[in-house]
């Protein structure tokens, strides 16, 4: 596992330029796609180089970690909602080759479906994470299986604290959602972790000094060939 840090604005333009590399070499490629603050100032590097030509995302497929259980996509705080505001309506990728898992599904066998739908599409070429600050990547809360694909998950009361902040309150904040597994992430062919901001801090730091554990789920990418993580200086201070 590779580290990269530096300032956010820094680091939002390396990571788009791995995406751009990757789109570059191969103009079918297969992108994961994450949800969240962080990776927002990615896909704004993303949207103005592919209006500056730099890039073209007419041939890509796109597959999204995860979605809130139960919510439409057109509801304002459904996943889909986010990617089509902070990405897919700024570059020129076709909405029907996006995909973003729906919040209906009802069982672990349906959400499975979803890996052999990539697993088609040959595989995610790059794909972006962010991290919870109890370690989490995707919706796979620590204690989730190594082994686990695509599923249904309950999520934590520090996530469900995390991401109230983007709610009226937190009693509308989904208790469950649907997301990639640790095992459908770690099949990717490059992954590239982005953490911002001092609440990332500890979890960095377990990941970068601690031995993979299902406790600490981002541990899992120690055993990634091609990983590599940004992160800024509130998230590595106190690897100082
Ligand atoms: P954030 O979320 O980008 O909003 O901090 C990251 C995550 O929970 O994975």
């Amino acid at each position: 596992m590779k580290i990269i840090t530096g300032t956010i604005e820094e680091l939002d333009a390396l990571v788009a330029q791995e995406f751009v590399k990757v789109v570059n070499k191969k103009p079918n490629a297969v992108l994961g796609l994450a949800t969240g603050t962080t990776p927002i100032g990615v896909y704004a590097n993303l949207s103005k180089m592919c209006k500056e030509h730099k890039v073209f995302f007419t041939g890509v497929k796109t597959y999204n970690l995860d979605e809130y259980k139960g919510i439409d996509p057109e509801n304002d705080q459904s996943y889909r909602y986010f990617m089509n505001k902070y990405l897919f309506s700024g570059i020129d990728v076709k909405i029907e080759n996006t995909h973003v898992l729906s919040g209906k599904i009802a069982s672990d066998a349906e959400a499975e479906k979803y890996d052999e739908e990539i697993a088609n599409a040959g595989g995610i070429d790059i794909q972006i994470l962010g991290i919870g600050s109890n370690g989490h990547i995707a919706f796979n809360e620590p204690g989730t299986k190594f082994d686990s694909k695509t599923h249904i998950v309950a999520l934590t009361e520090s996530t469900i604290k995390d991401n109230s902040r983007l709610f009226k309150s937190i009693d509308e904040v989904p208790t469950h959602a649907i997301t990639m597994g640790l095992a459908t992430i770690m099949k990717a062919k490059k992954i590239v972790l982005v953490a911002y901001g001092k609440n990332k801090a500890l979890a960095i730091k377990k990941l970068i000094e601690d031995e993979p554990s299902e406790s600490l789920p981002c541990s899992i990418l120690k055993k990634h060939p091609d990983c590599t993580i940004y992160v800024d200086e509130d998230a590595y201070s106190l690897m100082k």
